[in-house]
């Protein structure tokens, strides 16, 4: 009998938190399908039945983890002691993490689980199956970090789960310091891939099928600045910065808006967003690039954090409130129509009624089409962690549910407005229900469901939005002009 028909080789990777860690995964099951293993995905979102076992009878776990708030910690912890309970039943079960915890807690891991077989960087995905073969055949448990280079893997074998839609990292990292969060920690400094290689990719994913493409960045509008020499914003430096046209090569010499023009130039993509975006790299330029191309997406997600200008300098987000509405201004002034998105956070050390009220004009004042909105939770190694962490949960979760409440009368308002309009949509699926119905998503990131005889999954359409119900809109397919 052949070595691979003998070994375990079932694999469910599991991901949690962002976009990049989406990607990752789907780096991940790329490479170790590509060595014979066969690899089930899920969403974390999903609650497994709490009488069912997590591995889904699995003979290797991947659980992809996030470390950018203590919940989403806590939920990995305890799934890795449930997945411990199995391993107890079935030995030769292995379980890995990767992601951001692998890289805030490194090997302290196998300490606090024992049952724990392998632990892999963000900047080592490539090695994952040589990896999970070693573990099966030597039963050792295995441990790698690496502390340089960049964590973006672009790979032919990236298991999409879409032919049609597409993620590109194109730089990792931050190098901003914003108090609350643990990235700069976990994901490092700020990288940026070379122009010439995102453009290279971006190209093989069109002649692939892709026809929109997701551009990922922890910080993704400070493409290249370290590489240009372009210091981090200057926090008395209000203006709107516009580094001088230069002509393409690496990163060096390419700004984010510039790559988006160079990307927006390739024949078959249709359709190009970003996230997500710093207000201190959100410049006139850029937004001037997003005004002149119809493939730019129509939705802007720009974190805001917090409408105290007490709160954001204690943050170092190197925002105030004013810069930040005169940025969200001069976007709409320019994309009428544009979807401004958000993060917040409440209950940040020394948030006051006060500084919380603010918060709650902003999000009244800007009425954002959506906000995420977060309870402050200490990250450890974070400048914030020094702050007491002094406003009480009940108050986090009052204040974040105000807010809620608030956002979601907003969002429904913003979205009553848009009824009656023409936009693109990009057909992604068949409607949960009814036959001849399809789901769309609007160049402004909305859900809408169409009636259609034909199937047009995967092509882009023109749709009139006729009503709004539950955040989904109803449409009606704007017959094309040569049809
Ligand atoms: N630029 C990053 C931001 C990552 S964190 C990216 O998207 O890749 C996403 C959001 O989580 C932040 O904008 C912030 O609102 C929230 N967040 C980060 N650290 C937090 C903390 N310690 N407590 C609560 N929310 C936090
Ligand atoms: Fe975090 Fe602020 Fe960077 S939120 S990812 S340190 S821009």
């Amino acid at each position: 009998m052949k070595y691979q028909e003998v070994v375990a080789k079932k694999v469910l990777i599991r991901t949690f938190g962002c976009q990049m860690n989406v990607y990752d995964s789907q780096v991940a099951a790329g490479l170790l399908e590509r060595e014979g293993f066969e690899v089930l995905q899920d969403s974390a979102e999903v609650e497994p039945d709490p009488a069912g076992c997590l591995s889904g009878g699995a003979d290797i776990v991947i659980m992809n983890t996030c470390s950018v708030r203590d919940h989403a910690e806590q939920r990995v912890w305890g799934r890795l002691g449930r997945l411990g309970k199995e391993k107890k039943e079935r030995p030769e079960l292995i379980i890995a993490l990767m992601g951001c915890m692998v890289e805030e807690h490194r090997e302290k891991l196998f300490k606090r689980f024992p049952y724990l077989d392998l632990i892999l960087g963000t900047r080592n995905i490539s090695e994952l199956p040589a990896l999970v073969r070693r573990i099966q055949a030597t039963r050792e448990r295995v441990s790698r970090i690496s502390r340089d280079g960049i964590s973006i893997e672009y790979s032919e074998f990236t298991k999409r789960d879409s032919p049609y839609h597409a993620w590109l990292p194109i730089m990792t990292g931050c190098d901003k310091e914003c108090t609350f969060c643990i990235v700069p920690k976990t994901r490092g400094r700020e990288v940026s891939m070379p122009a010439e290689d995102v453009i290279r990719e971006a190209k093989r994913l069109v002649a692939d099928g892709v026809k929109w493409i997701t551009l990922l960045g922890q910080n993704v509008n400070s493409y290249g600045a370290k590489e240009r020499g372009v210091a981090g914003t200057d926090p008395g430096d209000v203006s709107l910065r516009t580094p001088d046209a230069v002509p393409l090569a690496g990163a060096q010499n390419v700004s984010f808006p510039q790559l988006l023009e160079l990307l927006c130039a390739i024949d078959g993509l249709e359709r190009l967003s970003f996230t997500t975006s710093h207000p201190g790299d959100a410049t006139e330029e850029l937004f001037q690039v997003i005004a002149k191309n119809p493939k730019i997406s129509r939705r802007f997600h720009l974190p805001l954090q917090s409408g105290s200008d007490k709160i954001l300098r204690r943050m170092k987000r190197l925002h105030t409130f004013a810069d930040y509405k005169a940025r969200v201004d001069r976007l709409r002034e320019l994309v009428p129509g544009i979807s401004v998105t958000t993060d917040i956070i409440v209950g940040f050390p020394g948030e006051t009624e006060e500084d919380y009220l603010a918060t709650k004009r902003a999000i009244e004042e800007i009425w954002f089409d959506s906000a995420f909105i977060y309870k402050y939770s200490v990250r450890p190694g974070t400048p914030a962690e020094r702050l007491t962490d002094d406003v009480p949960f009940e108050t986090k979760s009052r204040r974040n549910n105000e807010l809620l409440a608030i956002q979601r009368s907003v969002t429904k308002a913003k979205n009553l407005e848009r009824v009656g309009r023409e936009v693109s949509g990009f057909v992604e699926a068949r409607a949960p229900k009814g036959e001849q119905s399809f789901v769309a998503r609007t160049d402004f990131d909305g859900r809408v469901i169409f009636a259609c005889e034909k199937d047009l999954i995967g092509e882009f359409v023109r749709l009139t939005l006729d009503s709004v119900s539950h955040e989904t809109f109803h449409g009606t397919l704007v017959p094309r002009g040569d049809a």
